[in-house]
């Protein structure tokens, strides 16, 4: 991890050329980088020449021709979340990813998830649905005072019954907090228990090591943090699970062969979790993605993005009229606050007429945290690390002039 020190005076000469590599930058504001990041220019580049050639020689032909290219996108994925290549499926989005994970386990009435009460909102109602048709239990560990999960408490209940599934995001989408997903994966790899990891949020923001978290199962998105095409998914499959045989409910041809008119056989790999169709110009420009964060550096970006989000927080929670929401001992890039007096949609719009990219959160994104929080909805300002002090000071303005 870079110290505080040494990533200011490395994005101190960096900035410039990253804003240059950045064309979004000359037009807006993007504090959205919790929706999706803007992409960098090789990042572009690697999807539109992709298109090209599929437009030049047929897409089939293209694929075949960038076979080396294409297996990039599984090292540099790999690489960046410290897996092994052959651990890395490609997905249309993490919540494919993570519903493809889900559907290889073979819940039966009865079984237990053990999530939290800050887990993705698309993941708690894929809980749900498993449990209307399956009868599967779902039960929430209890958060800390200062918010954040309980890990002791968490792991007393993994100890009292069991768990088929433990599950936790990494930061949810809802508000700054990161969870402590290794210290959950020490007590899940203690206990032999399945985890999965939904770390949307976190790659291209954090260093991600797969090992050190303890998953079996890890999703997440190369659009967001990572800067990369929207349309992308990845999913992590331990070897592990894999080697357990776990393979998606509904494989087809590139997860599996058909060996017989009564039988199929899954591929070794984590391709068993992909479809046979793929949009190969979104994958070569995640694979570029995933190069160029490495490039700039994780741990560097892992100081400087939360840190425009600590100064964009404390601006903010100066304000008269402005509550922050962000709860928990480790907070991120990602920024949310109550805004009095104001709608939601009209509050955003006055931020886009300003030029400002953000973003609205709902209860409904986050039934439990903004029960206990007691708001409605929230402004979600998510600055990266090719943000400026002066964009965080601007953003900080336009919200003191609009709830003045
Ligand atoms: C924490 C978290 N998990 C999962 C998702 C879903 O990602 P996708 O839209 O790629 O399915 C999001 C999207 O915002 C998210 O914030």
């Amino acid at each position: 991890m870079k110290d505080h020190d040494s990533a200011t005076e490395y994005f101190a000469k960096a900035l410039a050329g990253l804003r240059a590599d950045t064309p979004g930058v000359t037009e807006v504001v993007h504090f959205n980088n919790s929706g999706a990041g803007l992409v960098p220019r090789p990042v572009l580049a690697a999807s539109l020449e992709h298109l090209e050639l599929e437009a030049r020689v047929g897409g089939y032909e293209a694929a075949a021709l960038r076979e080396d290219a294409v297996a990039g996108f599984y090292s540099a994925t790999a690489a960046l979340i410290g897996a092994r290549p052959h651990e890395i499926a490609f997905a249309g989005s993490a919540t494919q990813a993570y519903a493809t994970a889900l559907s290889a386990i073979a819940f039966s009435p009865g079984d237990l998830i053990l999530t939290t009460r800050n887990d993705f909102v698309s993941n708690q109602i894929q809980f749900l649905s498993l449990r209307k048709r399956f009868g599967v239990e779902i039960a929430h560990a209890p958060d800390l005072p200062g918010g954040g999960v309980d890990v002791e408490a968490m792991a007393a209940m993994m100890r009292a019954r069991r768990p088929r599934l433990v599950a936790a995001t990494d930061i949810p989408t809802n508000s700054g907090l990161v969870q402590p997903v290794a210290a959950i994966g020490r007590h899940c790899r203690e206990l032999d228990l399945l985890y999965i990891v939904d770390a949307c949020q976190s790659l291209g923001q954090y260093p991600i090591d797969v090992e050190e978290i303890g998953c079996d199962f890890l999703t997440t998105t190369c659009r967001k943090y990572l800067r990369g095409p929207r349309g992308s998914g990845v999913l992590y499959a331990s070897e592990r699970v894999l080697d357990a045989g776990y393979t998606p409910l509904f494989v087809d041809m590139r997860g599996a062969r058909w060996t017989g008119p009564e039988t199929f056989e899954p591929i070794a790999g984590a391709g068993r979790f992909e479809d046979w169709e793929f949009p190969y110009a979104v994958l070569l420009g995640c694979a570029e993605a995933a190069r160029y964060a490495m490039g700039v550096g994780v741990d560097a970006i892992a100081v400087r993005s939360p840190m425009l989000g600590a100064r964009l927080r404390d601006g903010l929670a100066a304000l008269p009229g402005v509550r922050v929401l962000d709860r928990g001992e480790r907070l991120s890039a990602m920024v949310t606050a109550a805004v009095d007096g104001w709608e939601p949609v009209p509050f955003k719009a006055a931020l886009d007429a300003r030029r400002i990219n953000s973003a609205l959160s709902y209860r409904e994104f986050a039934v439990f945290d903004f029960g206990d929080k007691d708001v409605d909805w929230a402004i979600r300002l998510s600055p990266h690390y090719y943000n400026t002090e002066d964009e965080v000071d601007a953003v900080i303005a336009a919200v003191a002039e609009l709830a003045r």
